[in-house]
């Protein structure tokens, strides 16, 4: 605390007082209370409140009686004051408002009025986008208070008459005007003014050609009427403003941000480039209209439209940038652009061809998402995982961690739409399937949806929907982090996209057994299997993916509960986390470098294969993420738990990939086990002393031979060109006979050599062949 104000109200006699009585250095270490005013900037009322509630609503008033009034009448929004005479706030620090959304609550009349004109400025100054404005004379209205013209009539006011916080949220809902756009009075009365005096002559300098106001964009023009030149503005669409010129990086890509009003006074940001306006204008326009704006039918305002646009040249000017994510250190997102303390540079835009069809929406808020949500991930390692993983997609960059992803894997109804949901529900949701993506599209296709999600998460249900070529194709494209580089029109090669993003993804099957499922014996390369994580989705708790189900009564009603929880609560959890990061960017690096290390060092096994640690290491990134958001107070969980649930699924995916030795050498071994499994009896002619084949067992495909007996076990005899053509098909020769003679399942022959002379029915001299020892079947299979 800094100290106190008092504040005697305006009477008849004398008008209003205000003191501070503030705690003050007398010198010679010294301390002590007097009577002397706040040091400005003064801090808003109750500014730990506001910092301690990243995300909320706040309200402010024009004093303290208000303030109270607002605590009892709006408890979902933060309310403050100024720490000065309401009439020259100025010496406030509004900076900690700067990204949340206020509400001024101004008293009904002149002085209010001007009141909230001010702060509107004030807060547009200090950087707060959004300003609204709560109507208190449609309040008055609503409980019947007839006030004229020279009432000063506040929410202090509305709780004496008896104005209950029921009500006022009943009247809310009924009424979404009420709380409004702030337009400033004196402009719109300038603006009311001369739309009415059209045809009063006006000097020339105070024309300009275009007037925009809260009713819409005008255009001077001139007609002739009785032989006298009549000058006036003509409307030719809704509020539409062009608030500042961008440009990317290098000078290029220039564009306009322009901002739309549409009926329900709800603002659209879009940074259009400039490239649009080259031709007919017909694709800005039809994005504009979708936006909101109306336009005049007549083709006249279609041009006007277009000169506008054109002509206008704001004072502000921006960066713009083609994708979401990191740009330096300031994190650029669909709707807003995230950058440490009060960084006074150039805003930093997202500028696309059409404004972004994305589900980075905001619903609910936080406290609920944590209890309802984040909360029931305490004991559920894929929930855990799948949280910390949509902490963790904005750490890649800092970290400098090569994207990737997790697939859960396992039957229907088990509950892995359920945890992709959980862990989108961190960055967005709303519309119809949420925040869930499908695998159901083309790899270009995806393209555009993974940029759009760059430095975020992406989850991607239903695998099973993708034939498996295209998911192999996906998965390489998503993890590699650009598209197919394509030629334009004249062959000069198009810069293709890119993007950075970690993705959850959820099916019936795993990328491997997806990619063999179009018959052609195709494997998912090692590389494939590193990019995309397979996770078993059953926990083995009995309860499908889930192993602690907290209070609910069955694993169904949990998964029921969640996915509706999720529906309503979404995309609070990912800002505060990046208001965390983007504030604290090089503490939060090493943080989450040194908690990956750790989680490495506990869980990688000793001698494991790089492919192991790789993997490992992306686990690792995960838990540091999901502690990272504890420490941040976002994750309402224990410390370690992040670990714990990054942990157990680590374990889960070693023990179903079944060793921890390269995958290529698992497949190489499994190759020629598969083989044998499958023809040892049929294609392998048996030979030695006694033993006699059965007439009736007909080797047809011979594939080679088989010596020794059922006891001891046999050795199967390959033929060169079998073993080049039938069992090591598509795989690397050599390798495979390498991996094999290195595990001694090959037998060596005494030069050192992979192929060994032996004799065989049928064959004159030696011939060279391989020979296969029967402990390649013993190896338990995995
Ligand atoms: N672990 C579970 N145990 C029992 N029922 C569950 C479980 N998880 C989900 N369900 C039920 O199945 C419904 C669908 O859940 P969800 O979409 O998460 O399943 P899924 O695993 O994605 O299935 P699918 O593979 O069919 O898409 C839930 O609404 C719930 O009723
Ligand atoms: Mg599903």
């Amino acid at each position: 605390m800094v100290g106190y104000v008092a504040r005697w109200p305006a009477s008849d006699a004398e008008p209003e007082h205000v003191a501070h009585i503030t705690y003050c250095a007398l010198g010679q270490g010294k301390r002590a209370w007097r009577m002397k005013p706040m040091p400005s900037p003064r801090p808003l009322f109750d500014l730990a409140a506001i910092l301690s509630r990243p995300v909320a609503s706040v309200l402010v008033c024009p004093d303290e009686w208000s303030m109270d009034a607002a605590a009892m009448l709006l408890p979902d929004m933060v309310a403050t004051t100024t720490a000065q005479d309401p009439k020259s706030p100025a010496s406030t620090d509004f900076g900690p408002l700067a990204g949340h959304p206020v509400v001024l609550a101004p008293t009904v009349g002149r002085e209010g009025q001007a009141w909230a004109d001010m702060m509107a400025n004030l807060l547009a100054k200090a950087g707060v986008r959004d300003v609204k404005v709560l109507d208190m004379a449609g309040v008055a209205g609503s409980m019947g208070r007839e006030l004229s013209s020279s009432d000063e009539w506040g929410l202090a006011d509305a709780v004496d008459g008896g104005l209950a916080a029921e009500a006022l949220a009943t009247l809310m809902s009924t009424d979404p005007e009420l709380i409004r756009f702030h337009v400033d009075e004196r402009q719109k009365r300038a603006t009311e003014v001369m739309l009415h005096s059209d045809t009063t002559p006006m000097t020339e300098e105070s024309l300009s050609l275009f007037r925009s106001d809260a009713t819409g964009v005008y255009k001077l023009v001139e007609r002739q009427e009785s032989g006298e030149t009549i000058r006036e503005y003509v409307r030719f669409c809704s509020p539409l403003t062009v608030v500042a010129e961008t440009r990317d990086g290098d000078g290029r890509n220039w564009g306009r941000l322009l901002c739309v009003v549409d009926r329900d006074n709800i603002r659209k940001e879009w940074a259009m480039p400039m490239e649009q306006l080259a031709g007919d204008g017909i694709n800005y326009r039809s994005e504009l209209l979708s936006m909101g704006l109306t336009i005049g039918s007549a083709r006249k305002a279609r041009e006007f439209l277009h000169e506008f646009i054109s002509s206008e040249r704001p004072k502000e000017k921006a960066r713009c940038v083609p994708r979401t994510g990191w740009h330096g250190r300031a994190y650029v997102s669909v709707n807003e652009t995230l950058r440490p303390g009060q960084d006074a540079q150039e805003r930093l835009l997202l500028q696309t061809t059409v404004p972004p069809d994305h589900p980075f929406r905001m619903a609910g808020d936080l406290a609920a998402w944590q209890d309802e949500i984040a909360r029931y991930a305490i004991g559920n390692s894929r929930l855990g995982l799948a949280l910390s993983a949509a902490f963790a997609a904005p750490l890649l960059y800092p970290l400098d961690a090569e994207g990737g992803g997790f697939h859960l894997r396992g039957g229907s109804s088990t509950g892995k739409s359920t945890a992709l949901a959980v862990g989108g529900s961190v960055w967005g949701g709303g519309g119809l399937n949420g925040f869930l993506r499908t695998w159901r599209a083309t790899s270009n296709g995806l393209e555009g949806v993974a940029a759009l999600h760059c430095d975020a998460l992406l989850c991607l249900d239903e695998m099973g929907q993708v034939d498996g070529r295209e998911a192999g194709a996906i998965a390489y494209m998503l993890a590699n982090g650009s598209g197919k580089s394509r030629a334009g029109r004249t062959g000069e090669a198009r810069s293709s996209a890119s993007w950075r993003v970690l993705f959850l993804s959820s099916g019936e099957v795993g990328l491997a057994d997806k990619l063999a499922d179009d018959g052609r014996g195709r494997r998912a390369a090692a590389g494939q299997e590193v990019r995309i994580v397979d996770i078993p989705a059953d926990a083995g708790a009995g309860f499908g993916l889930f192993e602690n189900l907290h209070a609910f009564g069955s694993a169904d009603a949990f998964a029921r509960h969640l996915k509706s929880a999720a529906a309503r609560h979404y995309g609070h959890a990912s800002r505060a986390f990046l208001k965390v990061v983007v504030e604290r960017f090089d503490d939060i690096q090493q943080e989450a470098r040194f908690l990956c290390d750790r989680f490495v060092r506990d869980h990688c096994p000793e001698g494991a294969d790089g492919q192991i640690s790789r993997v490992a290491a992306r686990f690792g990134l995960i838990a540091a993420a999901g502690e990272i958001a504890r420490d941040a107070g976002i994750l309402p969980w224990p410390e370690g738990e992040a670990m714990r649930a990054a942990g157990v699924c680590f374990n889960g995916w070693l023990a179903q990939r079944g060793g921890i030795e390269p995958a290529e050498e698992r497949d190489a071994i499994a190759r020629v086990r598969h083989f044998i499994e499958l023809h040892g009896a049929s294609r392998f002619e048996l030979m030695g002393a006694g033993l006699e084949p059965h007439p009736d067992m007909r080797v047809t495909h011979r594939a080679g031979f088989r010596a020794g007996d059922a006891a001891k076990g046999y050795e199967y005899i390959v033929l060169p060109e079998v073993w080049k053509a039938d069992i090591c098909t598509g795989m690397d020769v050599t390798f495979v006979t390498k991996t094999l003679a290195q595990r001694g399942f090959l037998r060596v022959g005494s030069d050192g050599k992979a192929q060994t002379k032996r004799r065989l029915p049928g064959f004159e001299g030696p011939v060279r062949c391989y020979v296969i020892r029967s402990s390649i079947m013993g190896e338990a299979s995995h």
